[in-house]
């Protein structure tokens, strides 16, 4: 299968997301690697993907699980080598799947080159300019520079002496101290990144995902500003640009430039943004003359109610045409609950206080959570704009709630006075087999450990079951195909708030039924899928989508 020149190939695509040491091991060492990946495009195929996204592959300590990158142009010898990315590209390509690369441009880790040159270099030098150093304040310097905090510290100042340096500077970090911050206002770090993106444009890569895209970018004028908590959305709005630590109207230029490097390919290379800003503060992100693409991450929050999931449609859908762009609908990635367990749950549950429980505080309706996920799912593919799944999504997995302490890999957990268990629930290795060394992952065990009952949604038990996650999945994916309309859609009212029914321009209709009771759409159309077994004569039961053609 050869790969189209289409220039918008992306605007409606179905992207697959690879967390590369949780999705196949190939040499028994318990991490997921590239041979793996490469040793499963069979499956990717499977699932009639148009791209996958992978999470960093980078030499990296995994303080972060990865977002901690010694070298940005290598692949973790512990995951396998550029030869073996090279393969994997040319294989993927071959099966007509395209490859998204994660750039991590906020900071890289304490291992990568510049960082050690610049713990043992002079304060003022050249090396240290390219990450945030400063005196801190105290008679002796011995209190932080500023009041900023950290996602994964209380601060986002670090003693260089915790790193070995030998002078009485801090740095800063907005993650773990294993993360610092690179100093985006010099020139350097602009043109190395440059030098990033078309490392990886010219070996092949299709498109990039850019971590944390709203930072980078900080107000460093002296003295610096106090910025005690992060801004909320609206905050950001507010201060329209000017924020201390995020948003800032610099970050923009950036995009620009890059912008331009990515015309250049054929065709050209696209990328979206992981901007954490509103719906309304991630156009500029998104638009044509930037990234191209925003993720619309309001999803991830949302309950599984009809009116919650409307207002975030339309509202994506009026900020993707402002771009002119299109949308990206998720439900899940590496840094969330699972949707099966999200959905199981009472609207009414805190889902951090729930995940700290170790999911005792409250009951799961784990089928409910499964069939009600299963549904969110078809409804997303059928809006106009991106898919996004997450690895394991496609087999209803759960999020893993025991993982046992002594376990967690999370820095949100182990640096953060371990309040918030963190996201490794969602990050377990995949289950390929029922039974076996760690369900088929590999030889070698897992790097997170997997609960008993992974065997029973493994890829082996699914594929043979025509009414599991995976086997709706599939089907519903390959239809995708054939059905994919002009980027647009309708509401029609169905009469009861928790049933949501569009259609797209060539006749294909959505249902989605969030409610408790039975809805009947009869005379809607002609079924052509659903995300669960239907009634009689039209009859749609609760947690359930159902996909129709009805003439025009
Ligand atoms: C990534 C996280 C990571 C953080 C720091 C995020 O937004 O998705 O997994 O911890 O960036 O790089």
């Amino acid at each position: 299968m050869s790969l189209s020149k289409d220039k918008n190939w992306w605007r409606q695509a179905v992207v697959y997301q690879i967390y590369p040491r949780s999705f196949k091991d190939s040499n028994g060492d318990g991490l997921g690697d590239i041979k793996g990946i490469t040793s499963k495009i069979d499956y990717l195929s499977s699932l009639s993907l148009d791209a996958v996204w992978l999470s960093p592959f980078y030499p990296s300590a995994l303080v972060d699980g990865g977002y901690d990158v010694d070298d940005y142009r290598d692949v973790d010898p512990k995951l396998g080598s550029l030869a073996d990315f090279d393969e994997m590209l040319s294989k993927l390509h071959a099966a007509g799947i395209r490859i998204f690369v994660d750039i991590v441009p906020n900071h890289s880790s304490n291992l990568h080159l510049w960082f050690k040159e610049a713990i043992a270099a002079e304060p003022g030098s050249a090396a240290r300019n390219r990450y945030i150093f400063r005196d801190g304040k105290g008679a002796s310097g011995e209190l932080p520079p500023t009041d900023w905090p950290s996602h994964f510290a209380p601060s986002a100042w670090t003693h260089e002496s915790k790193m070995g340096g030998k002078h009485n500077q801090w740095y800063c970090h907005l993650f773990a101290p294993e993360q610092p911050d690179w100093n985006w206002d010099n020139r350097e770090i602009e043109e190395d990144f440059l030098k990033t993106l078309k490392f990886w444009a010219d070996r092949g890569v299709d498109g990039f995902r850019i971590d944390v895209a709203h930072a980078m970018k900080k107000d460093l004028s002296e003295p610096l500003q106090s910025q005690p908590r992060y801004a909320s959305h609206k905050e950001l709005e507010l201060a329209n640009g000017t924020n201390v630590l995020f948003d800032r109207n610099e970050v923009h230029e950036v995009y620009k430039e890059w912008r331009k490097l990515f015309e250049q390919y054929d065709p050209p290379r696209v990328a979206v943004a992981e901007a954490n800003v509103s719906a309304e503060g991630a156009v500029k992100y998104a638009s044509t003359a930037e990234l191209g693409q925003c993720f619309n991450f309001e999803l991830l929050d949302a309950n599984f109610i009809a009116n919650e999931f409307k207002l975030i449609i339309d509202r994506a859908l009026v900020n993707a045409k402002k771009a002119g762009s299109s949308t990206t609908w998720c439900l899940n990635n590496h840094d969330q609950m699972r949707p099966a367990t999200k959905f199981g749950l009472l609207p009414t549950v805190d889902r951090v206080n729930w995940r700290n429980s170790n999911g005792t505080s409250s009951p799961l309706d784990e089928k409910l959570g499964t069939q009600s996920a299963v549904a969110g799912s078809m409804l997303i593919m059928a809006l106009p704009g991106c898919t996004y799944i997450y690895q394991g999504e496609e087999l209803g997995l759960h999020e893993v709630m025991d993982i046992p302490e002594s376990e967690i890999q999370d820095p949100q957990y182990l640096r953060n006075h371990k309040i918030d268990k963190g996201r490794d629930g969602c990050r377990v290795p995949l289950p390929w087999t029922k039974t076996g060394s760690s369900f088929g992952f590999g030889d070698g065990g897992s790097h997170l450990p997997q609960p008993k009952h992974f065997g029973d949604y493994s890829i082996e038990v699914e594929s043979a079951d025509p009414s599991s996650p995976l086997s709706i999945f599939r089907k519903a994916l390959a239809l995708r195909k054939t059905l994919i309309a002009p980027e647009d859609m309708t509401w029609h009212e169905t009469g009861d708030a928790q049933v949501l029914h569009f259609s797209r321009p060539n006749g294909w209709n959505c249902i989605t039924n969030f409610g408790r009771n039975h809805y009947n759409f009869d005379g809607a159309g002609e079924v052509i899928h659903s995300s669960g077994p239907l009634g009689k004569a039209g009859d749609l039961p609760p947690a359930t989508t159902v996909w129709l053609r009805s003439s025009l």
